[in-house]
C-alpha cells in the first residue's frame, strides 16, 4: 500500500460493494442516499450469460455520426449539464469487423491469455515502501546485492518478452530506471500520441494471511470463470490485456497506426511511484509537455447504478495530499514540578483546536462531483423532486449549492469528495516517567478537495498553531522561517511531507472525452449486455487516492483512470483478489477498437 494512495480508497466502498456489503441509506430528501445505493449489476444478473452476437453490431453500424463528437449527443438538449454521448460503433473503423466473436469466443484465444495472464500474476512483483530507488547503483547486479528484491522484476520483463514475442519484434522497448517499460508503436503522423499505463508491482502479501488465500496468490487459479491471485485486479490484467491487444493487432498485420500508441508500465505505483517518475520525465524530454493525445491508467472499474440508471465513471481528477508534520520543541524538567501543561498536553490542545475548526465543504462546478450529480439528476428518473432541482441549480444558485453539501455531508465518504480532511494520524513524545517531553512531534493527514490547494490547507493548519502559540506562549517557524519568535517555553516547528496538489481536472466538454466515453457505451451495451435495453451514462468522478497519473499530469490535459470489466472483481490489496476472467477479455476487445477508432478520429487531434 502506497503513502501517497490507499488503493481502497480509489473508489468509494459503496462502489466496492459488489457483493452487497454495503446497504442502501436513506437520504434527508427521502430517495436512497445517492452515492451509497450501488447496486451493481448482479442484481440485474445480467453477467456474462448475455454474449455480443455480431448482429448485434451489425445492428449499430453508421449509427455514429462523426460531426456528433463534438457534439452534445443524442439528448437533443444543447444547454443540459450531462448530454449523453454519443455510442461510438467502432465496426466502421475496425479491419477486422468480427473481432469479437474472436476475442471474446474463440477457445485458443481465451486459453492463452489466461495462460498468459496466470503466468504474470506468479511472477511476485511485491513492492515494499522501504525498497530504494533502482537509480542507487548502476547496474541491476550491483542494485541486486543492496535489494534483491528487485529480482522478480527482472524475471517479469524476460516473461514479458517470451510471451509477446511481436510487441519485442516490431516496437520499440525502452528499460526506463533499470525496471520501467515503455513500449513505442511509432505511427505514420503528427499526430499526438495515445499513453496506455498499467503497473507491474503488486501489494505484498502479508505471511501471516496465506493460510486465509483459497488458492495461493502467486499461484494464481481459475475456478470456474473467477481468477484468482495476487494482483489479477490490480494491475496485471491491464497490463497484459494491453500486451494482448498490440500482441493481436501485430499478428493480424493489418493496422499500421497513424497517431503513435505509447504504453508504459512502472515498477512502484504501490510504493514510491519512481517509476512513474522516471518514465514520465522521459516521456517530457522525448516528445515535450502536453503532447499527448490522452493518458488511460488503472482507477475505478466497471459502472454503479445508481437511482436504477447505469454510470461508466472513469475518475477525471484526483485529491490532493499532504502530511502536516507539526513538531513541538520546548524546555524539559522533572515531572515533579510540571507546568499546568506539558509539550504533550500543548499538542493536546492543538489537536483539539484543528478538529473543532473542520475545512469547508466546498463544491464548484470544477469538481466531477457535482458534474457527476448533474449527470445523475439529468437521467436518473427515479432521483427526487427537490434534490434534483438542487443538483441543476448548484452551480450558480447560493442556496441550492448549500443544500448540495449538505445532502453529501450526511455520509462520510461523499463528504470528503468536496471536503479537504485532516486526520491527527501519528503523535510520537515523551521518552521516560520522571521527565518533562522536550519534544512531540504530531502528524496530520490530508487529502485536498478540488477548489482548495497546498497553500490553502498550509495556511489552515498555520492559523490553528498560531492561535494555540499565541494561547500559551510558544514561537512559530515553519522549518526556518520565523513566524514568531521561540519563547522561553519553546516553539513550534511546522513543515510539509509529501504534498500534493489536487489532480487537474481533465476536460468533459472536448472531443477526445466523448469518443472514450463513447467507446465505453458501446462495450457496456452492445457487448457486455446487448439483450438490454439499459443506457450507460458515462459521467466523470473524482479519486481520494492516487495512481501513477500523479507523475503525468504534464503530458495531456486528457487523464483517465479507468477500468473496462465487469462488475464482479474485489479483495484488491486484500486476501482473494479475484474477478471474472471474462473481464480481461473484454478489456482486450475494449482497447483493440479504441485504439483503431481514436486512429481513424486521427485527424480530431
Ligand atoms: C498451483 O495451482 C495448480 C492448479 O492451478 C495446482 O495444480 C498446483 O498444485 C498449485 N501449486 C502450488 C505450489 O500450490
Ligand atoms: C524545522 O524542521 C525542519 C525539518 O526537520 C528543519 O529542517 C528545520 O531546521 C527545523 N526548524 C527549526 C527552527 O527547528
Ligand atoms: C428494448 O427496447 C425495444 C424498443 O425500444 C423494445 O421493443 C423491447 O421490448 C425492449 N426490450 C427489453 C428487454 O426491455
Amino acid at each position: 500500500m502506497t503513502k501517497l494512495q490507499m488503493k481502497d480508497e480509489k473508489l468509494l466502498p459503496s462502489y466496492h460493494s459488489v457483493n452487497g456489503a454495503e446497504r442502501p441509506r436513506k437520504g434527508k430528501w427521502g430517495g436512497v442516499l445517492l452515492f451509497i445505493c450501488i447496486c451493481l449489476i448482479e442484481y440485474f444478473s445480467l453477467r456474462t450469460k448475455t454474449k455480443p452476437t455480431p448482429s448485434c453490431m451489425n445492428d449499430m453500424r453508421n449509427r455514429f455520426d462523426e460531426k456528433n463528437v463534438f457534439g452534445v449527443g443524442d439528448s437533443g438538449n444543447p444547454d443540459n449539464l450531462c448530454p449523453l454521448l454519443d455510442k461510438i460503433d467502432p465496426s466502421k473503423y475496425l479491419y477486422n469487423k468480427d473481432f469479437a466473436s474472436y476475442i471474446l469466443k474463440d477457445e485458443e484465444f481465451r486459453s492463452d491469455a489466461l495462460k498468459k495472464l496466470i503466468g504474470a500474476v506468479n511472477i511476485p512483483t511485491q513492492v515494499y515502501d522501504d525498497m530504494k530507488n533502482p537509480n542507487v547503483r548502476d547496474t541491476r547486479e550491483e542494485l541486486y546485492k543492496e535489494e534483491p528484491r528487485w529480482k522478480p522484476f527482472e524475471a517479469f520483463h524476460n516473461y514479458l518478452a517470451e510471451s509477446f514475442p511481436l510487441v519485442y519484434e516490431k516496437l520499440e522497448v525502452e528499460e526506463v530506471n533499470k525496471f520501467g517499460l515503455v513500449y513505442t508503436w511509432k505511427g505514420t503522423e503528427d499526430l499526438k500520441p495515445v499513453l496506455l499505463t498499467a503497473h507491474m508491482d503488486v501489494v505484498p502479501v502479508d505471511k501471516e494471511t496465506l493460510k486465509e488465500w483459497k488458492y495461493p496468490p502467486f499461484n494464481a487459479t481459475y475456478d470456474e470463470g473467477i481468477l484468482f491471485g495476487r494482483g489479477v485486479v490490480d494491475c496485471k490484467n491491464l497490463l497484459i490485456g494491453h500486451l494482448q491487444t498490440l500482441e493481436l493487432l501485430l499478428k493480424e498485420g493489418q493496422f499500421t497506426p497513424r497517431r503513435t500508441i505509447v504504453v508504459a508500465f512502472g515498477y512502484d505505483e504501490e510504493s514510491a511511484g519512481t517509476g512513474a517518475e522516471a518514465i514520465s520525465k522521459h516521456l517530457v524530454a522525448k516528445y515535450g509537455e502536453d503532447s499527448f493525445y490522452a493518458v488511460i491508467d488503472e482507477g475505478n472499474d466497471a459502472f454503479a447504478t445508481i437511482e436504477g440508471t447505469n454510470f461508466i465513471l472513469p475518475a477525471t481528477g484526483e485529491k490532493g495530499h499532504l502530511n502536516s508534520i507539526i513538531d513541538l520543541h520546548s524546555k524539559g524538567g522533572h515531572s515533579s514540578v510540571p507546568p499546568p501543561h506539558t509539550s504533550i498536553g500543548i499538542i493536546a490542545k492543538l489537536i483539539e483546536e484543528i478538529e473543532e475548526t473542520p475545512f469547508q465543504s466546498i463544491v464548484t462546478n470544477a469538481n466531477p462531483v457535482l458534474n457527476q450529480l448533474q449527470c445523475l439528476a439529468e437521467h436518473s428518473k427515479g432521483l427526487d423532486h427537490e434534490l434534483r432541482k438542487n443538483i441543476l441549480r448548484a452551480h450558480f444558485d447560493q442556496d441550492a449549492n448549500k443544500k448540495i453539501l449538505e445532502y453529501l455531508s450526511q455520509d462520510e465518504e461523499t463528504k470528503f469528495l468536496v471536503t479537504t480532511s485532516q486526520a491527527a494520524d501519528i503523535i510520537e513524545g515523551g521518552v521516560k516517567s520522571n521527565a518533562l517531553p522536550q519534544f512531540v512531534s504530531l502528524l496530520v493527514n490530508h487529502r485536498i478537495a478540488i477548489e482548495e490547494s497546498v497553500d490553502s490547507t498550509k495556511q489552515k493548519i498555520l492559523e490553528n498553531i498560531i492561535s494555540i502559540a499565541k494561547k500559551y506562549n510558544y514561537g512559530v517557524f515553519t522549518g526556518e522561517e520565523e513566524i514568531l519568535p521561540a519563547t522561553d517555553n519553546g516553539y513550534f516547528n511546522y513543515t510539509l511531507q509529501e504534498e500534493l496538489m489536487p489532480a487537474p481536472v481533465s476536460p468533459i466538454n472536448d472531443a477526445v472525452w466523448n469518443i472514450y466515453g463513447g467507446s465505453l457505451r458501446y462495450l457496456y451495451e452492445d457487448m457486455m449486455y446487448p439483450n438490454d435495453n439499459s443506457t450507460f451514462v458515462v459521467a466523470p468522478y473524482i479519486s481520494t487516492g492516487n495512481t501513477d497519473t500523479r507523475f503525468y499530469w504534464d503530458l495531456s490535459r486528457n487523464i483517465y483512470r479507468y477500468l473496462p470489466m465487469l462488475p464482479n472483481a474485489g479483495n484488491i490489496h486484500s486476501v482473494d483478489e479475484y474477478f471474472t476472467f471474462d473481464s480481461h477479455l473484454y478489456l482486450i476487445a475494449f482497447y483493440y477498437y479504441y485504439i483503431q477508432v481514436i486512429d481513424s478520429l486521427g485527424d480530431v487531434l
